[in-house]
């Protein structure tokens, strides 16, 4: 819903109002971002907290009491000494703007994002247009809402409306004020193998800022900050979600002012940024998803689950069943040929598995990291008659088959880098930053994007295959493009992911029926942009069952488990070298789009028959684990026990998985409460026999099991009659 008259707006989602006026001057101030307010409303916001917010009418320099204002728009070099939004150098080098009201429109939709991720379709949107007094730059704030979802998308245009280019030195996608309002701050860090880590700190005065300057959007920091009111907790309290649909190099900062204000900005990340934009020339931003719950954090990631789902994921995949796949990467590395693969494909079949997947060393000459990539053809020294006899394995055992590929990436020893040795990204004649021993391809350029879609096309063209996953194991470095005239080099970045996106894009349209999995050395890339093409993210290199429960925990702070691809791996675990049970890896790997990364072929049979019943089990649930309502019930974070909930939209069932670390003597039994059920309805726990309410067993909850260390266990809970005593 929007209501827009006499420069008032409110704008309505599920469970939240966001409200704006044009004040006296001009400027677009915000007036509550919440729970849900009526149009009535607003007459008396302007008149108390307006009111405040305008300067003293007796003042000659009115302006001057402007700092501390919450903008719409912040811009630079007048009354408002906090972040700005925009920057812009016009070829006086003056950057000094004043952006007022100049119009808006109301529409059905979504605005256009050409070639880049965006929120697919329905809802309204406001778009309102600000000109600048002291330049032709005009910038419109584009905001979309649905009434059914608790997210609310903004993102700005701006455009040079004649005479001279403007370069943009920052070019924010939202901006989002509150006034004297005391929060703490979240933001999910990490590094590869440990990525999205919650980390709670008081917001303190001055600037908080959370960045990536990788070229991706990075295992260190996600694009997500949240401003949590002191007694917000996992389900009660409220808090504000900001999340960047983006995936290449970001900023997103609070920055909480001398009078008590906060102010959360961010978008593409403005360091070595610096965008040409001709007369007449428009710059679209990303777009920020922006969610306000008041039902903790729980209720944050929720609505983001659901937002993620409705308007990021293509519908196409989103509700499909995931494959239970077997990916070969843990269990050979680079060392395989048919005779090592065969085994585990027919393992597989046997084991219950719908899926085989050839990792990373099938191509070119590739039989370790150092060459090969670019090379998009199959290594018939290895794979002799090339892909087809595998495949044929596959079909014969009914398995569909998957193939890696890591398009954006060269090798130096490969036949595509000496065809193409200007390709990359960097300046030639400057010693180039090696990881992993390979050199990222320049994708700002069309002809490389162009050149890599071909040779990708072909292998899906001319082979049978159902999934692929995409990789990238570095990060970018040098930000120079040979193709790019000196006053644009400041673009690359943006561009890159730019034509990332475009591959991404022509790849998905052109090859519907395949299923598409994003990764980047585990879970580098794991944002709402490459969702949009990607229905799964491998969340992390990282398969040890307590370390990945942490991760997973993580990640669903903002994204829905649809959207994590998780496997049981073998132990002693490679990245951590512990040993976590079978029985906890499978839990922990339920908890998404369950996969196996390990040699079956070298599984006990005892392992072998837990595989099996793994799967077998893993079919039951797996539509309320992609579909359902997680509800977080204990943090492995904060105490010894990870445990969430599942719970299926109608509130009929739900699945638990709980996990011990490490046991500790005259342990204490521990209560688990299960949230997201209904008070009224009667439950039955299945592994515990027994019967109770939604408000019991939220109320006074479930005895954790007793387990060794890394122990874990599963609650389904079905629902089997009302308090009336009805059968459902
Ligand atoms: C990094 C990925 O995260 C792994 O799963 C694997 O695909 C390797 N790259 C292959 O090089």
């Amino acid at each position: 819903m929007i209501y827009a008259k006499n420069g008032r707006f409110l704008l309505g989602g599920n469970g939240f109002s966001y409200a704006m006026f044009v004040d006296g001057q001009g400027f677009l101030q915000k007036l509550h971002f919440g729970g849900k307010i009526q149009p009535f409303d607003l007459d008396f916001l302007i008149s108390g907290i307006g009111k405040i917010q305008e300067p003293p009418q007796d003042n000659p320099n009115r302006e001057g009491y402007l700092d501390g204002m919450p903008s719409e728009c912040p811009f630079w070099g007048r009354i408002d000494t906090c972040e700005p939004m925009i920057t812009a150098v016009r070829s006086d080098g003056g950057v000094v703007s004043r952006f007022v009201y100049s119009s808006h429109r109301i529409y059905d939709g979504v605005p256009a994002v050409q070639g880049m991720p965006r929120a697919r379709g329905g809802g309204q949107t406001l778009a309102v247009t600000l000109k600048d007094n002291f330049s032709p730059v005009e910038v419109t704030l584009n905001y979309t809402v649905w009434d059914e979802l608790g997210v609310m998308v903004k993102n700005c245009e701006i455009a040079n409306g004649g005479g001279d280019p403007i370069f943009l030195t920052r070019a924010f996608s939202f901006c989002c004020d509150f006034t004297d309002e005391r929060f703490d701050v979240m933001r999910l860090w990490g590094d590869w193998g440990k990525e999205r880590s919650p980390e709670i700190s008081a917001l303190a005065h001055g600037v908080t800022r959370l960045q990536s300057t990788r070229g991706v959007s990075s295992h260190q920091t996600n694009p997500f900050i949240a401003l949590i009111k002191p007694n917000c907790s996992e389900n009660i309290g409220e808090c504000y979600g900001f999340q960047l649909v983006y995936s290449g190099s970001f900023a997103l900062s609070a920055e909480l002012g001398n009078k008590g204000q906060t102010r959360v900005i961010g978008g593409i990340n403005d360091l070595n940024f610096r965008w040409k934009l001709d007369e007449n020339e428009r710059f679209v931003t990303p777009q920020a998803a922006i969610c306000y719950s008041d039902e903790g954090l729980g209720g944050m990631s929720r609505a983001y689950a659901d937002f993620i789902r409705a308007q990021i994921v293509n519908s196409k995949w989103v509700d499909a069943r995931r494959p239970v796949l077997v990916n070969n990467w843990e269990a050979t590395y680079f060392d395989f040929g048919n005779e090592r693969l065969f085994p585990i494909v027919d393992e597989a079949a046997r084991l219950g598995m719908d899926t085989f997947v050839l990792d990373d060393g099938w191509f070119g000459k590739r039989d370790d990291a150092t060459s090969g990539l670019g090379d998009w053809f199959v290594n018939t020294n290895k794979l002799q008659g090339g892909l087809k006899p595998l495949i044929d394995r596959c079909k014969q055992r009914g398995l569909k088959f998957g193939l890696w590929f890591e398009p954006e990436m060269v090798s130096e020893d490969s036949d595509l880098f000496r065809a193409h040795p200007d390709w990359i990204i960097g300046k030639s004649g400057f010693e180039p930053v090696r990881q992993r021993t390979q050199l990222v391809l320049d994708f700002s350029r069309g002809e490389v994007v162009d050149y890599i879609f071909g040779a990708v096309s072909d292998v899906l063209k001319n082979n049978d295959i159902a999934y692929v996953k995409w990789d990238m194991n570095r990060y970018l470095s040098e930000f120079y493009s040979s193709a790019l005239p000196a006053d644009r080099q400041g673009e690359l970045a943006h561009r890159y992911v730019l034509g990332v996106y475009r591959l991404a894009e022509m790849l998905t349209d052109a090859f519907p029926d395949v299923f598409f999995e994003g990764c980047a050395s585990g879970g580098g890339r794991f944002d709402a942009g490459m969702l949009y093409y990607f229905p799964q993210i491998w969340t992390s290199d990282d398969t040890d069952g307590f370390e990945r429960a942490k991760i997973q925990w993580g990640t669903s702070l903002c994204y829905p488990l649809s959207a994590m691809s998780c496997h049981v791996s073998a132990c002693p675990n490679h990245q951590t070298g512990r040993v976590v049970p079978f029985s906890t890896r499978g839990n922990i790997a339920s908890l998404g789009a369950t996969g196996y990364e390990l040699d079956l072929t070298k599984l006990s049979d005892e392992e072998k028959s837990q595989v099996a019943e793994q799967i077998t089990e893993y079919k039951q649930i797996d539509g309320l684990v992609l579909q359902g309502d997680l509800y977080r019930l204990s943090s492995p974070f904060d105490s010894p026990f990870f445990c969430v909930a599942v719970v299926s939209k109608d509130k009929s069932r739900a699945y638990v998985v709980g996990e011990r670390a490490l046991t500790l003597p005259r342990d204490v039994n521990r209560i688990i409460r299960i949230y997201g059920l209904d008070d009224s309805k009667l439950y039955c726990v299945r592994e515990l026999n027994l019967t109770a309410s939604g408000a019991a067993l939220k109320t006074a909850g479930l005895v954790a099991p007793k387990t060794g260390d890394f122990g874990s266990w599963t609650w389904h809970i079905e629902q089997v009659a009302d308090r009336a005593g009805n059968k459902k």
